[in-house]
């Protein structure tokens, strides 16, 4: 899993990671996109929460996320998990549905000031970039975050990463801070 506040550079070091350790990639926040752009029932559902910088309910997401990880490539390949979980609620629904399975070894933290991570979103200019928007999107993650990293620093998979300094210092530190977790896995 990666985590970090909006803006931190989840997707960007989650699409890098992914193909360096030969995984599948999924965004929850992209899924959401494509639900919306394409009107299914589930972006119609998500479209208000998702405009709003608001989270989209934790039932939904932690029945989505678990469909996108039954695929036979998923489960061939393993997977990363870019922006969810979001909540210690989804993280404990999660799991426990996974409790057992061996699945998931670390969550990569990423993490970089917030008048940084704005700076980085107004400049980008997604749908939900609006100056508006992303103060709402950090305010969510600031109200949330701490009980999940509690919840997974208790299960010792929280990895902290810093955030700051170009893409490819950034990735490195990534890759030493997993080294460890990767050992203990082989
Ligand atoms: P989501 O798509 O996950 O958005 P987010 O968390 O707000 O994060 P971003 O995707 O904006 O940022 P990022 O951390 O991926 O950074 P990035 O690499 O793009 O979620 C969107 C919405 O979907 C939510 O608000 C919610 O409504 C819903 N949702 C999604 N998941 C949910 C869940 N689990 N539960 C409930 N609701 C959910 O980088 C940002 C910018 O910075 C880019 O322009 C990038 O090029 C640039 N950049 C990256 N790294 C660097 C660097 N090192 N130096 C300079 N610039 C950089
Ligand atoms: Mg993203």
């Amino acid at each position: 899993m990666i985590l970090g506040r909006p803006g931190a550079g989840k997707g960007t070091q989650g699409v890098r990671l992914a193909r360096h350790l030969g995984l599948v990639h999924f965004s929850t926040g992209a899924i959401l996109r494509r639900a919306i752009g394409a009107d299914t029932d589930l972006g119609r559902l998500a479209r208000p929460f998702v405009e709003a910088g608001e989270l989209v309910p934790d039932e939904v997401m932690v029945d989505l996320v678990e469909h996108a990880l039954a695929t036979p490539e998923v489960v061939e390949s393993g997977y990363l998990l870019d922006g969810f979980p979001r909540t210690a609620e989804q993280a404990t629904a999660f799991l426990a549905r996974r409790a057992g399975t061996g699945s998931l070894d670390a969550a990569i933290d990423i993490d970089l000031p917030a008048d940084e991570a704005r700076r980085r979103l107004l400049g980008r200019g997604r749908n939900d970039d609006t100056p508006e928007v992303v103060d709402h999107r950090l305010a969510v993650d600031a109200e949330e975050s701490g009980p999940l990293r509690a919840l997974l620093q208790r299960d010792g998979l929280l990895v902290p990463v810093d955030g700051r300094g170009d893409e490819d210092d950034v990735f490195a530190r990534i890759l030493t801070a997993l080294d460890p977790h990767r050992s203990r896995r082989s």
